[in-house]
Formats: C-alpha cells, structure tokens, sequence
C-alpha cells in the first residue's frame, strides 16, 4: 500500500522513537509529537478522521466519546494489557474491533509487584529519604527494622500471567508460601507446576496472608474489592500491594485502615484517581508510591508497540488479530 491508500492511525500518545519509525513505515501515522494527552474533543475528533486508533491508558474511551459520528475508525489498538478505560461494549456495538498487548508485560509488571513488596517490608522509600535528607545518624542494631519477606505468605487475587510471575519469582526467590484466589482457577497442572495453593475466596485469602497482591483486571465486579471489610480482614501486620488498578482497591478505606493501623503498610503503583494520589498517603511513611511503572522499561514498551503494530497490520491485511478483546 502507498500514499493515501495507506490506513491512516491515530497515536494518542508519544511511543519509543523505533515504534515511531515502523507506524510511520506501514501506515498513515499521526503522531503525538508533544505527549500532551488527548481531551475528549480530541479523541472524538480521532475516531472521525482515523481508519485506526492507537490509544493507551489515559484515554478514556468511554460510551460517549465512542458515539462518534460518522465513524470512520474501525479499530482500537490499545497500547497496554489493561483496556479498562476503554468501554468494549460501546466500542462492538459501533462495530470497532479492540485490541491489547498481553505478553509482553508479563514479567515488568511482575518486577514491579515484587519491588513494591520488598520496597514496604524492608522500608526502602522511607530509608531512602532518610538519607536524602540527610538526616542519618548511623548505622543502629534497633534502627529502621523491616519485616521478613523469606518463608512469608503471599496471597495473589487472580492468578493470570502476571500473578504467576510474581508466583514464580516469591516462591523459587523468596521461599514464600503462595495462596491463590481466582474465579476462573487455572488448570491442576499449572497449580500443581507453580507450587500454589488455592482459596476458595478472597476473604480466605486475605485473611491467612502476610501480603496481599492485585492482579485481577477493572471491572464492574472488582471495583473496591479491597474496602473496608475486606482490608480489614488481613492481619494487622499485613501488607496490600497494588500493580492491578487503582479502582480495585478503595483508596479511602486504605487510607483509613492505615491510619487506624490496622494494616502495616501498602506498596502501591496505580491509584484511583490517577494521576491524582490522595494527599494523606503522601504524609505515610509505611507505604510505597509508584507512577504506574509496571511496564515500564525500554524493551518493554518497545515491545509493546509491535504488539499493536503487529494487531493493526493483522487487522488491516484481513486478519483476526490475535489480541483481539472485542
Ligand atoms: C501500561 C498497564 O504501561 O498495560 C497495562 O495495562 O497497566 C501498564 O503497564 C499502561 O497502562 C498503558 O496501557
């Protein structure tokens, strides 16, 4: 294809210069030179002037925008694994095919999960700012004491990709003990390979684990499924960590457990009102804040780029593409 035959794609945001360089190549690329993010005008006036659109996170494509008229996107190829933001019932309805970056992710965000929770048990973020601030005294045998991670439990809420990475990583890493809860469970056989235990639900799970780790997506169903009940079922030495969404967990409620110390600490990367964080957990020093970096390295996001690439051109040639959610 060549000229104006070429499908052109909308990129909302700015992506790694080589993934640039292919969308430009293959397509008709518009891209987001300056990185700003899309208003809702802008990606309404998208999704009328684009065969394709490449979206991401901080798009919110929800019902309305996606009333666009006339339609001349047929495609969302969401850069990401997560497609919360994107309304996928809406989006089929107006006959758009939607797809996202599984994969290819798998094992950042999995780092991340497992760098937030020894971040909070060995108190990383509030040792680093001591010595930032200069404020270290030295080296004392009662001085900042920590809790184990090695031979704890861990209790993962959902047991996709990326809780299995973070299985693998806890338990051949770390010695953990690792309960499961999901509502699709897995095969015996991968139980069994990954050496974890299932729960029959999530306040069981919550209740026997010294760490709480999300992976379960957004959804209707797992909006706030961290609230005050449930966090306050974990053991008041626990610790929450959050690499899922922000919504699954209600930040208020968190906050307030915190507070009442009835939960040791928190090690989040996703918050509810992103990139808005409450102002009260700015002031703990028993919980770890991170700007949704699960993905977040250059090979990754590379990566991640062809994964859309790769859905567009199937989609583009004919194709179903192999990512397609909707
Ligand atoms: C992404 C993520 O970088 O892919 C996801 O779902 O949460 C992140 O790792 C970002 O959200 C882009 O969609």
């Amino acid at each position: 294809m060549s000229g104006s035959a070429r499908p052109r794609v909308i990129v909302t945001r700015r992506l790694p210069a080589a993934v640039e360089e292919q969308l430009k190549g293959e397509f008709d690329a518009v891209l987001n030179t300056d990185d700003h993010p899309f208003t809702p005008a802008e990606l309404g006036d998208a999704l009328r002037n684009a065969d394709a659109l490449l979206p991401t996170v901080t798009d919110r494509l929800g019902a309305d925008i996606l009333s666009a008229q006339p339609l001349r996107a047929k495609i969302l190829a969401n850069f990401g694994v997560g497609f919360n933001h994107i309304d996928l019932a809406a989006a089929k309805a107006r006959g758009l095919v939607v797809t996202n970056t599984p994969d290819v992710l798998t094992d950042e965000t999995a780092d991340d999960a497992v760098m937030l929770l020894l971040m909070v048990a060995r108190r990383a973020g509030e040792g680093e700012r001591l010595v930032r601030s200069g404020g270290w005294k030295g080296w004392g045998p009662t001085h900042m004491l920590g809790t184990k991670v090695t031979g704890k439990t861990l209790g993962l809420v959902g047991l996709g990709r990326i809780a299995r990475a973070v299985a693998r990583r806890a338990h051949h890493g770390f010695g953990m003990r690792v309960l499961f809860h999901d509502p699709y469970p897995p095969s015996p056989q991968v139980v069994a390979d990954l050496g974890v235990e299932a729960r029959p639900d999530v306040d069981t799970l919550v209740r026997e684990s010294d760490f709480v780790s999300l992976h379960c997506p957004a959804t209707p169903e797992t909006r706030h499924l961290m609230d005050t009940r449930r966090l306050g079922l974990m053991k008041r030495s626990a610790f929450l960590i959050n690499t899922a969404r922000g919504d699954v967990v209600d930040e208020a409620a968190l906050i307030a457990a915190l507070r009442a110390g009835t939960l040791a600490g928190a090690g989040l990367d996703v918050f509810e009102r992103e990139p808005a964080v409450s102002p009260e957990l700015l002031t703990m020093e028993n919980v770890v804040l991170l700007p949704h970096l699960g993905s977040a390295t250059r090979e990754t996001r590379i990566a991640m780029g062809e994964r859309s690439l790769e859905n567009l051109r199937a989609f583009f040639s004919g194709a179903t593409p192999r990512d397609r959610v909707a």
